[in-house]
């Protein structure tokens, strides 16, 4: 038995209803991002690493501003933050995928290093199967064409499986025997989410196993919940860990905007990678005037935590090669009701790293002992309600006069005699357009209070990705300022609680530019 974590696969369902795609405003653009890569259209399919280079597919419709055709996008990349858009790596044209090549995942076979493209298609009779696809040529590292087997559809729903819903197919593993591969198709029987098993000794004839991993109902189809567990080769089993329903420890990769996401393994630097999608919050009309719509998030490598009970999520270490100035912060003492600026680095596109100490611990608030969710907690006491110990944390993309400001900080309180780390960002007043999604969110952070409580956040003009406890808790949200803006967007320190807070160490950099544009563009 092994420990082993498994993505709950919501994401199947998630294919359709992105109809409107968006066409370029040539304008000022003062919310467009600077170093977070946004492909050209659309979502991530699969990320892989191959001879030196980071492979990126994604899906969109090359033909129209419209849902439709949709192929496998590709983009490359040698440290994972400046890309290279390729030409398209498949489009719908074969009798099962004609009505378009919707996302799967790349498997890298061992032995002479193959990678493989396996892939839903939705073939003429607008059911979905499930397709492969190899490179043309190993030789070229950018693997810019890939061939569709000519045994597909290799996978095709049978008995009660809905045809409408069958799709998505993991990275297939490796049985320690070294023949049998394994890979999870999503599903949909009966209104509920279920993964089936499906096993190959040659990539090519796939049969599907007996055994149906049960997961969900829809009820939360959009959010990125993982679970840990140990894997039983033996009878193809999983046991989690914890009751995965069991709302007490509900774990999320990210607990703000964070969809479809997907992890590969980095054979160069030995570690497992995260990646998100994240959406715009902004007025449909105002994506459109923008020209642009959903990015991926900053690539998180990810481990699994000391105590074996959660992960930790960290940015790569290369988006530190964005750096530029710097400025840092010593032993400060933030008395209530105070708020320090972060002076000196670009403040709408930045990478800020804060350890808060408290002292003594008196006098903290206690929650009901059934107050489970983080998010609820966050919006009843949220940046405006003021409290003992928090909030305290940064104020992001903040004006000078703070009329916008997007918190994000933590409170202690305590439940039933024990301490509590709320950790929340709060964009009820980001913004002084006409209200977007003024959500709040929010997550327990798993850290001793009595000890540093740490938080880092990158800003990027309309995303803030924050990571709090070192990467124990994870909120990204977007945020469309209008007044915080280029010069005029500010980062401050603050407290708002009742006790003084000390912040024991700050360092803040300005971020540069990363380079993202088509590989020809380069050349240039
Ligand atoms: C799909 O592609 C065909 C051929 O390029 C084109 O005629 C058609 O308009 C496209 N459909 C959509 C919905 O983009
Ligand atoms: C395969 O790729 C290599 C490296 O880019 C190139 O030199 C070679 O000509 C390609 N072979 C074919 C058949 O296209
Ligand atoms: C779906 O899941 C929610 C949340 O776990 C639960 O409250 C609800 O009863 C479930 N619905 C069905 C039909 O199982
Ligand atoms: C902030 O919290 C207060 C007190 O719970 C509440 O009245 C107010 O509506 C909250 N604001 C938002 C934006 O949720
Ligand atoms: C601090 O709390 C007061 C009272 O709720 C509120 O008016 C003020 O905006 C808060 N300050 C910050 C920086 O959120």
């Amino acid at each position: 038995m092994e420990r082993f974590v498994i993505k709950v696969i919501f994401s199947y369902i998630i294919l359709i209803g992105f109809g409107v795609q968006i066409i370029g405003g040539v304008q000022e653009q003062p919310l467009r991002t600077a170093f977070h890569f946004r492909p050209p259209k659309n979502w991530m399919n699969g990320p892989m690493y191959y001879k030196g280079v980071y492979h990126l597919f994604y899906q969109y419709n090359p033909d129209a501003a419209v849902w439709g055709n949709i192929s496998w996008g590709h983009s490359v990349s040698y440290n994972l933050i400046d890309w290279f858009h390729l030409q398209d790596a498949m489009n719908p044209n074969e009798p099962y995928d004609i009505n378009g090549c919707w996302s799967g995942s790349t498997t890298i076979l061992p032995g002479p290093n193959i990678p493989v493209i396996l892939y839903t298609g939705n073939n003429f009779a607008d059911e979905e199967v499930q397709n492969l696809a190899t490179p043309k040529n190993l030789s070229d590292p950018m693997l810019q064409e890939w061939v569709k087997s000519k045994h597909n559809p290799i996978m095709s729903p049978v008995d009660d499986i809905d045809p409408k819903f069958y799709r998505d197919p993991t990275t297939a593993w490796l049985k320690p025997d070294h023949k049998t591969w394994c890979t999870l198709v999503g599903a949909q029987i009966n209104g509920y989410g279920a993964a089936f098993l499906y096993k190959s000794s040659d990539f090519i004839t796939w049969k599907k196993a007996d055994k149906t991993f049960h997961l969900s109902n829809k009820t939360d189809i959009d959010l990125d919940y993982y679970i840990i567990g140990k894997y039983d080769w033996e009878n193809d089993g999983f046991k989690a860990d914890f009751e995965f329903m069991d709302e007490r420890i509900r774990l999320r990769y990210d607990y703000g905007i964070f969809y479809a996401s997907k992890t590969f393994y980095d054979e160069a630097k030995k570690r497992r990678v995260l990646w998100g999608w994240v959406t715009e919050a902004d007025h449909p009309a105002d994506d459109m005037r923008k020209g642009w719509s959903g990015l991926q998030s900053i690539p998180r490598s990810i481990l699994l935590d000391k105590s074996g009970e959660q992960l930790i999520q960290w940015p790569v270490k290369e988006v530190e090669k964005l750096r530029g100035r710097k400025v840092t912060i010593k032993d400060k003492e933030i008395n209530s009701e105070t708020v320090l600026e972060v002076a000196g680095i670009t403040a709408s596109q930045a990478d800020v790293e804060v350890s808060f100490r408290l002292s003594h611990l008196k006098g903290v608030e206690s929650i009901d002992e059934s107050s489970y969710d983080p998010q609820l907690l966050c919006s009843q006491m949220n940046a405006s309600v003021r409290g003992a110990y928090g909030p305290f944390g940064l104020l992001a993309f903040a004006s000078k006069d703070l009329k916008e400001q997007t918190a994000v900080f933590f409170r202690v309180l305590k439940r039933q005699d024990k301490f509590v780390v709320l950790m929340c960002t709060d964009q009820s007043r980001s913004s002084l357009k006409t209200p977007v999604k003024e959500t709040i969110f929010g997550s327990f952070l798993d850290v001793d209070p009595n000890q540093k409580i740490s938080l880092r956040t990158l800003t990027d003009h309309s995303i803030i990705e924050a990571f709090g406890g070192e990467g124990k808790s994870c909120i990204t949200a977007r945020v469309y300022p209008k007044l915080a803006i280029g010069k005029n967007s500010h980062i401050f320190a603050f407290n708002n609680g009742s006790k003084s807070v000390k912040i024991s160490s700050l360092n803040a950099w300005s971020m540069n530019k990363a380079h993202i544009a088509k590989a020809h563009d380069h050349n240039q």
